[in-house]
């Protein structure tokens, strides 16, 4: 009953997402710090929640205790707290082995284990307990991503006087893979549980509304399911497709700055001035394609095409879930590649690759994509991959080229890029030649173009028009 729901609480925003903006790290020496959590969403978030009075809901990134409330930038951050076990079943097993793998094409075989989604299960009624507690009477309550999809309906049954969305950041799957997942009908009911449901790109919404066809037998009707409510009641629950950008303006100026530009210059000079770099950015994850690039790289090396001192490729791979088996083992593939690239085709001082498993500041990756020549974006699925969008940001100088995959949501905007399949390696080879071989002016051209269109399309707009929908979408409580 209504009493014994989690009381109300004062705020008109509220963002559930798996990760708070920050993780809490403590040192050797015991000392406590919180330093930017990975990925896009945080990204992208991060620029709609700075100056917003909504709050955050999230995890710390560690096992145990939440600590209480507080305030990061200007942003209310509400931590959620995770056991050691919860952690494995939630996040690395049910979240990361299970349905990573599902929605990103079976890329590694998903992983079923009942132990996991229980454990999901109870995560997620905790997310959704703490954001009832916290969402203002009729307030507005925005949960992301894949990790948290039984939250929309257990929300709904705690708040039903909330609006409720859901946005996914990665794809979402066709039926037939999605089928797979024993506990389809459980994940398709907690999405419904929300009044509009976001995707990146428009197949990403169709797929889902055809899981909602197909698997539960509902009816859909424009982008729209018909829920079966109590009596012959229907709730009616939207699918639409919302591309997710960055914050082009901001980043824009940064890469504008003589610090940002002079430091691009040292790059290259570090570099030892080479007539070609080559540059990947990405978290070390099998989604993003990084073996596949380095294969052509190594091919492009050992055909003589390419050769350092005069070509050098920067590969910069976030750690990521480094307890996962997949990402283990990508990371010792990537690691034994490399090294043997740089035994084969390196120098003194010079090797073919440089690879570097670190994170870096806002200022450090804009210099890095301006010093880029070529930017290799190779995902063989992405839902939309932002470091495409902030590179052509950055090149200000309308100078570069993106090498972008047609596996990316990014694909669908970017469609100046120099397009590519990743599984096509020798396909690969030739469209990094043709990218740095490319006539200057034309290059120019569609730098200039691709740099407009995420300028026009940035986050602000993609919340903007997100929340609108929202608050448009049918069956107001
Ligand atoms: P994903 O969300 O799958 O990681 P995206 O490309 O959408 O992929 O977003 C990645 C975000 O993380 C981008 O904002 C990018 O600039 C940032 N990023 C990636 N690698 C690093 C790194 N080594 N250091 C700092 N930021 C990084
Ligand atoms: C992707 C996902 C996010 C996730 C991020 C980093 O961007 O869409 O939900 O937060 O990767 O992954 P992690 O597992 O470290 O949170």
């Amino acid at each position: 009953t209504r009493d014994q729901s989690p009381a109300e609480g004062t705020y008109e925003l509220v963002v559930v997402a798996n990760r708070l903006p920050v993780d809490r790290v403590t040192d050797d020496d015991g000392t406590v710090r919180w330093q930017q959590s990975p990925g896009g969403l945080v990204t992208a978030m991060q620029s709609v929640m700075t100056g917003q009075d909504g709050a955050w809901v999230g995890w710390s990134g560690d096992p145990g205790e939440a600590p209480e409330p507080f305030d990061s930038g200007d942003m209310h951050l509400h931590a959620v707290g995770l056991t050691e076990q919860e952690i494995e079943d939630h996040y690395e097993g049910f979240s990361n082995e299970t349905l990573w793998p599902l929605y990103h094409d079976v890329i590694v075989p998903p992983r079923f284990r009942r132990r996991w989604f229980d454990g999901y299960r109870t995560v997620n009624r905790r997310f959704a307990e703490v954001a009832a507690s916290l969402a203002a009477p009729g307030a507005t309550v925005w949960v992301h991503d894949y990790q948290l999809q039984l939250v929309p309906a257990m929300l709904r049954e705690l708040r039903p006087d909330v609006r409720i969305g859901w946005f996914n950041h990665i794809p979402f799957p066709g039926v037939e893979i999605f089928a797979q997942l024993p506990w389809r009908k459980h994940v398709v009911q907690g999405l419904l549980g929300a009044d509009l449901l976001g995707f990146q790109r428009r197949a990403d919404a169709d797929n889902f509304l055809r899981v909602c066809r197909r698997l539960l037998g509902l009816h859909t009707r424009g982008g729209t399911v018909e829920v079966p409510g109590p009596g012959d009641s229907t709730r009616v629950v939207r699918a639409s497709s919302f591309p997710i950008s960055i914050d082009a303006a901001s980043l824009s100026d940064l890469a504008r700055t003589p610090e940002v530009m002079e430091r691009a210059r040292q790059i290259r000079r570090d570099l030892g001035d080479p007539e070609h770099v080559l540059l990947g950015v990405d978290r070390l994850d099998y989604t993003k394609g990084i073996r596949h690039r380095l294969k052509a790289y190594e091919e492009l090396l050992s055909d003589g095409v390419l050769a350092p001192p005069q070509a050098v490729l920067v590969q910069v791979a976030t750690p990521s879930r480094e307890r996962v088996s997949a990402y283990i083992q990508l990371r010792e593939q990537v690691e034994v590649t490399v090294g043997r690239a740089n035994g084969d085709f390196g120098h003194l001082g010079m090797p073919a690759i440089h690879y570097l498993h670190q994170s870096y500041g806002r200022a450090e990756m804009a210099a890095m994509f301006l010093a880029a020549d070529v930017m290799l974006v190779t995902p063989l699925r992405d839902g939309m991959n932002l470091v495409a969008k902030e590179y052509v940001t950055c090149r200000h100088d309308d100078g570069g080229a993106l090498v972008l995959s047609e596996f990316t949501g990014a694909a669908g905007e970017l469609d100046r890029a120099f397009i590519c399949n990743p599984h096509d390696i020798d396909g690969l080879k030739y469209t990094i030649r043709h990218a740095l071989d490319a006539d200057p002016a034309e290059k120019r051209r569609r730098m200039r173009a691709m740099r407009r269109r995420v300028a026009e399309y940035d986050v602000s707009r993609w919340a903007g028009d997100f929340l609108a929908a929202l608050d448009a979408a049918p069956d107001r409580p």
